[in-house]
Protein backbone atom coordinates (compact mmCIF):
# COMPACT_ATOMS: atom_id res chain seq x y z
CA UNK A 1 0.00 0.00 0.00
CA UNK A 2 1.90 2.96 -1.33
CA UNK A 3 -0.51 5.55 -2.57
CA UNK A 4 -1.72 8.19 0.20
CA UNK A 5 -5.47 7.76 -1.56
CA UNK A 6 -5.89 3.83 -0.85
CA UNK A 7 -4.08 4.64 2.57
CA UNK A 8 -6.49 6.93 3.91
CA UNK A 9 -9.51 4.21 2.09
CA UNK A 10 -7.95 1.02 3.24
CA UNK A 11 -4.63 1.42 5.94
CA UNK A 12 -3.06 0.20 8.27
CA UNK A 13 -5.52 -2.42 8.17
CA UNK A 14 -9.12 -4.22 6.79
CA UNK A 15 -11.51 -2.25 9.59
CA UNK A 16 -14.15 -5.12 9.25
CA UNK A 17 -15.38 -6.95 12.24
CA UNK A 18 -14.83 -10.75 12.51
CA UNK A 19 -17.42 -10.90 14.56
CA UNK A 20 -20.70 -9.95 12.32
CA UNK A 21 -18.65 -9.35 8.86
CA UNK A 22 -19.34 -5.72 9.24
CA UNK A 23 -17.37 -3.70 6.68
CA UNK A 24 -16.94 -0.58 8.90
CA UNK A 25 -15.71 -0.15 11.76
CA UNK A 26 -18.72 -0.54 14.75
CA UNK A 27 -19.36 1.90 17.21
CA UNK A 28 -18.49 0.17 20.47
CA UNK A 29 -20.22 2.06 22.47
CA UNK A 30 -20.06 0.74 25.88
CA UNK A 31 -17.98 1.87 28.82
CA UNK A 32 -16.66 -0.98 30.19
CA UNK A 33 -15.76 -4.62 28.50
CA UNK A 34 -16.53 -8.02 30.41
CA UNK A 35 -14.03 -10.86 31.37
CA UNK A 36 -13.76 -14.48 30.79
CA UNK A 37 -12.28 -14.78 34.33
CA UNK A 38 -10.31 -13.77 36.59
CA UNK A 39 -7.27 -15.03 35.07
CA UNK A 40 -8.41 -13.35 31.69
CA UNK A 41 -8.72 -10.08 33.66
CA UNK A 42 -5.32 -10.62 35.12
CA UNK A 43 -3.74 -11.64 31.91
CA UNK A 44 -5.02 -7.99 30.54
CA UNK A 45 -4.65 -5.89 33.19
CA UNK A 46 -1.00 -7.31 33.42
CA UNK A 47 -0.41 -6.52 29.47
CA UNK A 48 0.27 -10.06 28.24
CA UNK A 49 -2.78 -10.52 26.41
CA UNK A 50 -4.24 -7.74 24.17
CA UNK A 51 -7.68 -6.90 25.40
CA UNK A 52 -10.18 -3.86 26.81
CA UNK A 53 -11.00 -2.94 29.89
CA UNK A 54 -12.57 0.44 30.32
CA UNK A 55 -13.47 2.93 27.57
CA UNK A 56 -11.53 5.63 29.56
CA UNK A 57 -8.48 3.52 29.29
CA UNK A 58 -8.99 1.89 25.75
CA UNK A 59 -11.76 1.08 23.13
CA UNK A 60 -11.83 -0.64 19.50
CA UNK A 61 -13.25 1.90 18.03
CA UNK A 62 -10.78 4.82 19.44
CA UNK A 63 -7.79 2.05 18.80
CA UNK A 64 -9.01 1.63 15.22
CA UNK A 65 -8.91 5.23 14.61
CA UNK A 66 -5.39 5.55 16.61
CA UNK A 67 -3.54 3.31 14.50
CA UNK A 68 -5.19 4.71 11.35
CA UNK A 69 -3.83 8.42 12.00
CA UNK A 70 -0.72 6.60 13.38
CA UNK A 71 -0.04 4.88 9.95
CA UNK A 72 -0.40 7.83 7.94
CA UNK A 73 2.06 9.87 9.72
CA UNK A 74 4.23 7.36 9.77
CA UNK A 75 4.30 6.90 13.94
CA UNK A 76 4.62 3.79 15.78
CA UNK A 77 1.53 4.85 18.09
CA UNK A 78 -1.03 7.05 18.39
CA UNK A 79 -4.00 8.52 21.55
CA UNK A 80 -6.39 9.81 20.82
CA UNK A 81 -7.68 12.85 22.96
CA UNK A 82 -11.26 14.68 23.76
CA UNK A 83 -9.98 17.71 21.49
CA UNK A 84 -6.83 19.09 20.11
CA UNK A 85 -6.18 21.15 23.28
CA UNK A 86 -6.15 17.58 25.31
CA UNK A 87 -3.54 16.12 23.25
CA UNK A 88 -1.71 19.36 23.79
CA UNK A 89 -2.09 19.62 27.51
CA UNK A 90 -1.46 15.79 27.82
CA UNK A 91 2.06 16.23 26.07
CA UNK A 92 3.00 18.89 27.87
CA UNK A 93 2.00 17.45 31.71
CA UNK A 94 4.16 14.04 30.12
CA UNK A 95 7.43 16.31 29.20
CA UNK A 96 6.73 19.37 31.67
CA UNK A 97 7.09 20.00 35.43
CA UNK A 98 7.48 22.94 37.23
CA UNK A 99 11.41 24.97 37.05
CA UNK A 100 10.92 22.34 33.09
CA UNK A 101 11.37 24.87 29.82
CA UNK A 102 10.17 24.34 26.51
CA UNK A 103 10.92 26.04 23.86
CA UNK A 104 7.82 26.72 21.32
CA UNK A 105 7.02 28.77 18.45
CA UNK A 106 5.83 31.70 17.52
CA UNK A 107 2.93 32.39 17.16
CA UNK A 108 0.88 29.62 17.97
CA UNK A 109 -2.71 28.81 18.25
CA UNK A 110 -4.61 30.99 20.75
CA UNK A 111 -5.32 28.28 23.20
CA UNK A 112 -1.84 26.44 22.95
CA UNK A 113 -0.47 30.48 23.94
CA UNK A 114 -3.12 30.40 26.55
CA UNK A 115 -2.17 26.97 27.83
CA UNK A 116 1.22 27.58 28.07
CA UNK A 117 0.90 30.95 30.13
CA UNK A 118 -1.43 29.17 32.32
CA UNK A 119 1.62 26.85 32.97
CA UNK A 120 4.37 29.34 33.22
CA UNK A 121 1.90 31.57 35.95
CA UNK A 122 0.46 28.84 38.18
CA UNK A 123 2.88 25.60 37.81
CA UNK A 124 6.26 27.75 37.02
CA UNK A 125 6.90 26.15 33.82
CA UNK A 126 9.28 28.17 32.17
CA UNK A 127 8.72 29.15 28.20
CA UNK A 128 10.30 30.95 25.37
CA UNK A 129 9.04 31.71 22.36
CA UNK A 130 11.01 31.99 19.51
CA UNK A 131 9.50 33.25 15.92
CA UNK A 132 8.47 30.35 13.65
CA UNK A 133 10.44 31.58 10.58
CA UNK A 134 14.00 32.28 12.52
CA UNK A 135 13.31 29.41 14.60
CA UNK A 136 15.82 26.70 13.50
CA UNK A 137 18.24 29.69 13.42
CA UNK A 138 17.87 30.88 16.32
CA UNK A 139 17.17 27.59 18.70
CA UNK A 140 20.40 26.62 19.33
CA UNK A 141 21.42 29.56 21.18
CA UNK A 142 18.16 29.42 23.43
CA UNK A 143 19.00 25.74 24.53
CA UNK A 144 19.59 25.67 27.90
CA UNK A 145 19.37 22.44 30.99
CA UNK A 146 16.07 23.16 31.53
CA UNK A 147 14.76 22.42 28.28
CA UNK A 148 12.84 19.00 28.43
CA UNK A 149 10.51 20.46 24.86
CA UNK A 150 10.69 21.76 22.12
CA UNK A 151 7.37 22.16 20.28
CA UNK A 152 6.33 23.93 17.19
CA UNK A 153 3.46 24.35 14.86
CA UNK A 154 3.74 24.67 11.10
CA UNK A 155 2.13 26.26 9.45
CA UNK A 156 1.87 29.03 12.59
CA UNK A 157 -2.18 29.62 13.08
CA UNK A 158 -3.45 32.54 12.35
CA UNK A 159 0.14 33.95 10.30
CA UNK A 160 0.83 30.56 8.20
CA UNK A 161 4.71 31.23 9.08
CA UNK A 162 6.65 28.03 8.26
CA UNK A 163 8.98 25.91 10.84
CA UNK A 164 11.58 24.68 9.00
CA UNK A 165 10.90 20.92 10.68
CA UNK A 166 14.29 19.40 9.15
CA UNK A 167 16.40 21.71 10.51
CA UNK A 168 14.82 21.95 13.46
CA UNK A 169 15.12 17.83 14.27
CA UNK A 170 18.61 18.26 13.51
CA UNK A 171 19.07 20.16 16.33
CA UNK A 172 16.48 18.49 18.74
CA UNK A 173 18.24 15.33 17.95
CA UNK A 174 21.93 16.43 18.63
CA UNK A 175 20.80 17.33 22.53
CA UNK A 176 18.49 15.02 22.52
CA UNK A 177 15.35 16.58 22.92
CA UNK A 178 11.77 15.69 22.02
CA UNK A 179 10.53 17.62 19.19
CA UNK A 180 6.82 17.94 18.83
CA UNK A 181 4.95 19.26 15.71
CA UNK A 182 1.51 20.72 15.78
CA UNK A 183 0.17 19.60 12.29
CA UNK A 184 -3.02 20.71 11.91
CA UNK A 185 -3.05 23.23 9.46
CA UNK A 186 -1.28 20.67 7.13
CA UNK A 187 -2.16 17.03 7.29
CA UNK A 188 -0.23 13.82 7.04
CA UNK A 189 -1.47 14.31 2.96
CA UNK A 190 0.81 17.65 3.04
CA UNK A 191 3.47 17.37 5.75
CA UNK A 192 4.68 14.21 7.51
CA UNK A 193 6.80 15.23 10.38
CA UNK A 194 8.13 12.61 11.73
CA UNK A 195 10.09 11.83 7.94
CA UNK A 196 11.32 14.71 8.80
CA UNK A 197 12.73 13.77 12.29
CA UNK A 198 10.17 15.01 14.63
CA UNK A 199 9.41 12.62 17.57
CA UNK A 200 5.36 13.68 17.97
CA UNK A 201 2.82 15.00 15.91
CA UNK A 202 -0.44 16.54 17.44
CA UNK A 203 -3.38 17.29 15.62
CA UNK A 204 -6.42 18.88 16.66
CA UNK A 205 -8.48 16.14 14.46
CA UNK A 206 -11.86 18.86 14.82
CA UNK A 207 -10.40 20.41 11.36
CA UNK A 208 -9.30 18.46 8.57
CA UNK A 209 -9.21 15.29 9.81
CA UNK A 210 -12.88 15.10 10.71
CA UNK A 211 -13.47 17.80 7.84
CA UNK A 212 -16.97 18.18 8.37
CA UNK A 213 -17.62 20.55 11.49
CA UNK A 214 -19.20 18.47 13.26
CA UNK A 215 -16.87 16.87 16.04
CA UNK A 216 -14.45 18.08 18.51
CA UNK A 217 -10.92 15.93 18.70
CA UNK A 218 -7.37 15.69 18.92
CA UNK A 219 -4.24 12.81 18.69
CA UNK A 220 -1.31 12.86 19.18
CA UNK A 221 1.21 10.09 17.29
CA UNK A 222 4.61 8.85 18.34
CA UNK A 223 7.11 6.30 19.23
CA UNK A 224 4.50 3.60 21.07
CA UNK A 225 6.79 3.37 24.47
CA UNK A 226 6.51 6.42 25.18
CA UNK A 227 2.63 6.93 24.19
CA UNK A 228 1.94 3.66 26.15
CA UNK A 229 3.14 5.11 29.55
CA UNK A 230 0.81 8.29 28.38
CA UNK A 231 -1.77 6.38 28.29
CA UNK A 232 -1.61 4.36 31.71
CA UNK A 233 -1.09 7.89 33.23
CA UNK A 234 -1.55 11.23 31.86
CA UNK A 235 -4.25 10.59 29.42
CA UNK A 236 -6.04 8.03 31.88
CA UNK A 237 -5.36 10.31 34.58
CA UNK A 238 -6.81 13.64 33.24
CA UNK A 239 -8.93 11.60 31.62
CA UNK A 240 -9.13 13.85 28.46
CA UNK A 241 -10.21 10.15 25.93
CA UNK A 242 -12.14 10.21 23.00
CA UNK A 243 -15.71 9.23 23.04
CA UNK A 244 -16.36 6.16 20.36
CA UNK A 245 -18.99 7.99 18.48
CA UNK A 246 -16.62 11.00 18.11
CA UNK A 247 -13.91 8.25 16.82
CA UNK A 248 -16.34 7.16 14.47
CA UNK A 249 -17.01 10.36 12.51
CA UNK A 250 -13.20 10.89 12.15
CA UNK A 251 -13.05 7.71 10.68
CA UNK A 252 -15.34 8.96 8.53
CA UNK A 253 -13.71 11.49 7.47
CA UNK A 254 -10.84 10.10 7.15
CA UNK A 255 -12.06 8.45 4.04
CA UNK A 256 -12.07 11.58 2.28
CA UNK A 257 -8.90 13.01 3.58
CA UNK A 258 -6.66 12.81 0.96
CA UNK A 259 -9.51 14.17 -1.74
CA UNK A 260 -10.62 16.85 0.45
CA UNK A 261 -7.01 18.31 1.18
CA UNK A 262 -6.20 18.54 -2.14
CA UNK A 263 -9.19 20.50 -3.32
CA UNK A 264 -8.47 22.75 -0.45
CA UNK A 265 -5.30 23.34 -1.31
CA UNK A 266 -5.95 24.04 -4.87
CA UNK A 267 -8.81 25.97 -4.52
CA UNK A 268 -6.70 28.10 -1.08
CA UNK A 269 -3.96 29.49 -4.26
CA UNK A 270 -6.05 30.51 -6.30
CA UNK A 271 -7.72 32.67 -3.33
CA UNK A 272 -4.20 33.40 -2.27
CA UNK A 273 -3.33 34.62 -5.77
CA UNK A 274 -6.66 36.69 -6.28
CA UNK A 275 -6.15 38.66 -2.94
CA UNK A 276 -2.64 39.02 -3.90
CA UNK A 277 -2.41 41.36 -6.58
CA UNK A 278 -6.07 43.19 -4.97
CA UNK A 279 -5.51 47.41 -4.19
CA UNK A 280 -7.28 46.89 -0.74
CA UNK A 281 -5.04 43.67 0.05
CA UNK A 282 -2.14 45.23 1.98
CA UNK A 283 -0.24 41.85 2.03
CA UNK A 284 -1.39 38.04 1.92
CA UNK A 285 -0.22 35.23 4.23
CA UNK A 286 0.08 31.59 2.49
CA UNK A 287 3.18 29.15 1.90
CA UNK A 288 2.22 28.70 -1.76
CA UNK A 289 2.79 32.50 -2.67
CA UNK A 290 6.60 32.91 -3.58
CA UNK A 291 7.16 36.44 -1.64
CA UNK A 292 6.28 34.17 1.70
CA UNK A 293 9.87 34.10 3.59
CA UNK A 294 9.72 30.64 3.51
CA UNK A 295 8.71 29.55 0.53
CA UNK A 296 11.23 27.32 -0.20
CA UNK A 297 11.40 25.28 2.71
CA UNK A 298 7.58 25.36 1.85
CA UNK A 299 8.23 23.52 -1.00
CA UNK A 300 10.38 20.97 0.41
CA UNK A 301 8.35 20.31 3.43
CA UNK A 302 4.78 20.47 1.76
CA UNK A 303 4.80 18.04 -1.02
CA UNK A 304 3.70 20.92 -3.44
CA UNK A 305 0.58 21.74 -1.46
CA UNK A 306 0.19 24.53 1.16
CA UNK A 307 -3.16 23.91 3.04
CA UNK A 308 -6.26 25.07 2.75
CA UNK A 309 -5.62 28.10 4.99
CA UNK A 310 -4.84 31.82 3.46
CA UNK A 311 -4.63 35.03 5.75
CA UNK A 312 -4.04 38.47 4.49
CA UNK A 313 -4.03 42.17 5.79
CA UNK A 314 -7.03 44.62 4.67
CA UNK A 315 -6.10 47.68 4.03
CA UNK A 316 -7.91 50.39 6.76
CA UNK A 317 -7.30 47.64 9.54
CA UNK A 318 -9.93 46.76 11.87
CA UNK A 319 -12.75 48.88 10.66
CA UNK A 320 -12.11 47.39 7.51
CA UNK A 321 -11.90 43.93 8.35
CA UNK A 322 -15.11 44.02 10.30
CA UNK A 323 -17.38 45.26 7.13
CA UNK A 324 -15.26 42.04 5.03
CA UNK A 325 -16.65 39.57 7.73
CA UNK A 326 -20.32 41.36 7.26
CA UNK A 327 -20.12 41.47 3.90
CA UNK A 328 -19.13 37.95 2.67
CA UNK A 329 -22.36 35.64 1.56
CA UNK A 330 -19.78 31.97 0.95
CA UNK A 331 -18.01 31.84 4.19
CA UNK A 332 -19.31 31.65 7.11
CA UNK A 333 -18.23 34.17 9.92
CA UNK A 334 -17.14 31.76 12.31
CA UNK A 335 -13.89 30.47 13.93
CA UNK A 336 -12.48 26.66 13.20
CA UNK A 337 -11.24 25.74 10.48
CA UNK A 338 -10.73 22.99 8.00
CA UNK A 339 -14.61 22.29 7.25
CA UNK A 340 -15.87 21.44 3.54
CA UNK A 341 -17.33 25.02 4.14
CA UNK A 342 -15.63 28.33 4.13
CA UNK A 343 -14.85 29.95 6.86
CA UNK A 344 -13.95 33.49 7.79
CA UNK A 345 -12.69 35.17 11.34
CA UNK A 346 -10.70 38.20 12.85
CA UNK A 347 -7.96 36.70 15.17
CA UNK A 348 -6.91 39.33 16.90
CA UNK A 349 -10.33 39.49 18.70
CA UNK A 350 -11.57 35.96 18.32
CA UNK A 351 -9.03 32.57 17.99
CA UNK A 352 -6.50 34.57 19.19
CA UNK A 353 -7.96 36.67 21.89
CA UNK A 354 -5.38 35.12 24.66
CA UNK A 355 -2.27 37.36 23.68
CA UNK A 356 -2.57 40.71 24.99
CA UNK A 357 -2.12 43.75 22.28
CA UNK A 358 1.44 44.21 22.67
CA UNK A 359 2.08 40.32 22.39
CA UNK A 360 -0.28 40.15 18.97
CA UNK A 361 1.88 43.20 17.54
CA UNK A 362 4.78 41.17 18.30
CA UNK A 363 4.11 37.94 17.17
CA UNK A 364 2.68 39.75 13.82
CA UNK A 365 -1.38 39.19 14.46
CA UNK A 366 -1.87 42.69 12.79
CA UNK A 367 -5.63 44.43 13.68
CA UNK A 368 -6.63 43.96 9.93
CA UNK A 369 -5.82 40.59 9.70
CA UNK A 370 -8.44 37.99 8.81
CA UNK A 371 -8.11 34.34 8.69
CA UNK A 372 -9.92 32.30 6.09
CA UNK A 373 -10.37 28.39 6.04
CA UNK A 374 -11.04 28.04 2.48
CA UNK A 375 -13.62 25.32 2.01
CA UNK A 376 -13.91 22.94 -1.32
CA UNK A 377 -16.71 25.28 -2.58
CA UNK A 378 -16.09 26.42 -6.62
CA UNK A 379 -13.27 28.50 -6.21
CA UNK A 380 -14.77 30.93 -8.75
CA UNK A 381 -17.81 31.32 -6.40
CA UNK A 382 -15.39 32.39 -3.22
CA UNK A 383 -13.17 34.83 -5.79
CA UNK A 384 -16.64 36.43 -6.78
CA UNK A 385 -17.67 36.99 -3.10
CA UNK A 386 -14.53 38.31 -1.59
CA UNK A 387 -14.42 40.69 -4.87
CA UNK A 388 -17.89 41.99 -4.31
CA UNK A 389 -17.19 42.62 -0.84
CA UNK A 390 -13.80 43.89 -1.17
CA UNK A 391 -15.48 46.43 -2.88
CA UNK A 392 -17.88 47.50 -0.36
CA UNK A 393 -15.12 48.71 1.88
C1 LIG B 1 -3.27 24.65 15.17
C2 LIG B 1 -4.24 24.26 16.23
N1 LIG B 1 -3.84 23.41 17.20
C3 LIG B 1 -4.68 23.03 18.19
C4 LIG B 1 -5.98 23.50 18.25
C5 LIG B 1 -6.90 23.06 19.36
O1 LIG B 1 -7.82 22.15 18.88
P1 LIG B 1 -9.29 21.88 19.51
O2 LIG B 1 -10.12 23.08 19.22
O3 LIG B 1 -9.72 20.64 18.82
O4 LIG B 1 -9.09 21.68 20.97
C6 LIG B 1 -6.43 24.37 17.25
C7 LIG B 1 -7.82 24.87 17.29
O5 LIG B 1 -8.18 25.76 16.54
C8 LIG B 1 -5.53 24.76 16.21
O6 LIG B 1 -5.91 25.60 15.24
Amino acid sequence: MKGIDTKVVHGPRHEYDPLTGAHRMPIYQTTTFVFKDTKHAERIFNGEEHGFIYSRRSNPTVEYLEEKVAFLEGGEYGLATASGMAAVNTLFFKFLKSGDRIVASSPLYGGTYGLLEMLKEKYGVKVTYIHANLFHEELEDNLDDDVKLVYIETPANPTLDIVDIESTAKITGKYGLPLAVDNTFATPIIQKPIELGANFVIHSMTKYLSGHGDTIAGIIVGPRDVLRTMKDAELRFLGGILSPFNAYLILRGIKTLAIRVRKHSENALKVAEFLHGHPKIEKVMYPGLPDHPLHEVAKRQMNGMYSGMVSFIIKGGREAGRKLLESVKVPALAVSLGDTDSLIEHPASMTHATYSEEELRKVGIHEGLIRLSVGIEDPEDLIEDLDRALSQI
